[in-house]
């Protein structure tokens, strides 16, 4: 009887071990972000935008170039050419009908059924840097 116990226990130990240690090493995958300096751009307060405020403003270029470098390019490819694991954000659409669609994926990533598909960047980097990204991505836009 004890004896069973302790397999039982031992058992329950290694398997809590082994999500806790899966479980982490997902987490940090998903979520490594890489810290954006966007003290150069436009305060714009703490409500969220819908309309990209930095559309065109060759600092916000600049700055989104590398926050998507950091943050965007494992999974969406580097210079914005999907590789395939994420949609190719060169075909999002510009202008205002694109922002508001694509704010609203960066602020609050995708999940489905309990899986996370793409992180929610809103609380980790903050809304200057996704405009910014935002307004780099727009340099990078093709017709599809
Ligand atoms: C862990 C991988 C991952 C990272 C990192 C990631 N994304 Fe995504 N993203 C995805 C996936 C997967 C989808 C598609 C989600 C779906 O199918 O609903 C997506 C969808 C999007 C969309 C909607 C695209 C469309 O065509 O509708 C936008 C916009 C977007 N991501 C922007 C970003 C930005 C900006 C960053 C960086 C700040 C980023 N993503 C980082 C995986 C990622």
């Amino acid at each position: 009887m004890t004896r069973r116990y302790e397999r039982a226990a031992m058992i329950a130990a290694t398997l809590l071990f082994t999500t806790t240690f899966a479980l982490k090493v997902t987490a940090h995958d998903n979520v490594t972000p890489q810290p954006v300096d966007t003290s150069k751009l436009p305060d714009i307060g703490e409500e969220w935008r819908t309309v990209n405020p930095y559309r065109g403003n060759p600092d916000a270029i600049k700055i989104g170039e590398s926050a998507y470098g950091g943050n965007c390019a494992r999974c969406h490819g580097l210079e914005a050419i999907s590789g395939g694991i994420a949609p190719d954000l060169r075909y999002l659409e510009v202008g205002e009908a694109g922002d508001e669609w694509f704010i609203g994926r960066y602020r609050h990533g995708a999940s489905r059924d309990g899986k996370v598909f793409m992180p929610p960047f809103g609380d980790i980097i903050g809304q200057k840097a996704g405009w910014a990204i935002r307004s780099w991505l727009d340099t990078k836009h093709q017709e599809s």
